[in-house]
């Protein structure tokens, strides 16, 4: 069988680490996939930059669309990043060409995740996006192909990594707020506008995409109430420690009467809970089943790696010939999102 052709285009920390990954395990990739897979070509902003990935016999291409619509290309990785162009244009072109994607861009999804979605169901090809939330965790694949027949009530937890190592630290170091988001900055967790990070944003783009998952509702960042944690100080969570709670950052769906509510805020919980263990860039998702007790996947949120081995593990899904409905469903049977007016819990 031929080799799934892949172009990369962005090769930040995620692009290096997912090239890097299906050099060194071309073998486990191979057998899992059935088929060889081969990065063919690439582009990024810098050409020059030192990557410590070796490149050697990959084409550079133009931009990103000359590379969403290189005729070699079979599978378009997009680790670009951003809601809009030239992650979204390239994107459209590469699945109007029925190609398939692999994507970690939340922000694309939050927005527009749905018209790409319909272009995948008309034209054919995958769209894959198990490192848009949770990195490593595999909870798109969880919700989407793991709970068939269950009845989700509500799916909720730490969705941003920078925002819970920001928190952890600040409580247990004592740290100021800026301290801590450079390093979350320095790790490779944050993202580029970092305000993204600590305003929910993130976590509401992740939060819209589990929902539409779990509900079958139409991805829409626009139906999730946001609030963040910059006007948090270490006193703020002295004072909750002293009451016996942690802050946490919390993305919640949940479905009521009225609708599915959405929202992110920062969260007092009690330290006995298990969502109050959940320390620095890990992640954590709790899927409230009907008739069956709470899921929780735990796990690391951001990073270089653990980002790529979601990537990694959908390209090998693209090459093995595995396509599921991009949120669960045909776009058809998808609900419009109804905003439940928000209640204080
Ligand atoms: N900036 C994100 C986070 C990266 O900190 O969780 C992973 O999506």
């Amino acid at each position: 069988v031929a080799p799934l052709k892949v172009g990369i285009a962005g090769l930040g920390t995620v692009g290096a680490e997912v090239v890097r990954l299906i050099e060194t395990q071309a073998r486990v990739l191979a057998g899992r996939s059935g088929r060889g897979i081969r990065v063919v070509a690439v582009t990024a902003r810098s050409k020059a930059k030192k990557r410590g990935v070796d490149l050697r016999g990959v084409e550079w291409a133009r931009d990103p669309m000359a590379l969403a619509t290189h005729p070699e290309v079979d599978c378009f990785v997009e680790l670009m990043g951003g809601a809009g162009d030239p992650a979204l244009s390239a994107v459209e072109a590469a699945l109007a060409a029925g190609k398939s994607v692999v994507t970690a861009n939340k922000a694309l999804l939050a927005k527009h995740g749905i018209k790409l979605a319909k272009a995948a169901e008309t034209h054919g090809g995958a769209l894959n996006f198990e490192a848009a939330v949770g990195a490593a965790i595999p909870v798109i694949k969880t919700l989407r192909e793991g709970l068939a027949g269950t009845g989700i009530s509500r799916v909720y937890g730490i969705l941003n990594g920078t925002c819970n190592y920001i928190l952890t630290r600040m409580e247990q170091e004592g740290l100021s707020f800026a301290e801590c988001l450079k390093d979350a900055q320095r790790l490779g967790y944050a993202e580029a506008d970092p305000s993204f990070d600590v305003d929910g944003h993130d976590t509401a783009q992740k939060l819209a995409i589990l929902a539409s998952l779990a509900f079958g509702t139409k991805v829409a960042q626009s139906a999730v109430y946001v609030e963040g944690i910059s006007s948090i100080a270490p006193e703020d969570l002295r004072a909750a420690a002293d009451l016996g709670y942690r802050v946490k950052l919390l993305g919640v769906a949940v479905r009521t009467a009225k609708g599915i509510e959405q929202r992110v805020h920062p969260t007092m919980v009690p330290k006995s809970s298990s969502i109050a263990q959940v320390m620095g860039v890990t992640n954590a998702v709790t899927i409230d089943g009907e008739g069956i007790p709470p899921i929780t996947l735990v796990g690391p949120g951001a990073g270089g790696a653990a980002t790529a081995s979601a990537v990694v593990a959908d390209i090998a899904d693209v090459a093995r010939g595995i396509r599921a409905n991009p949120f669960g469903r045909p776009i058809a049977q998808l609900h419009d999102t109804k905003k439940a007016p928000m209640e204080r819990h």
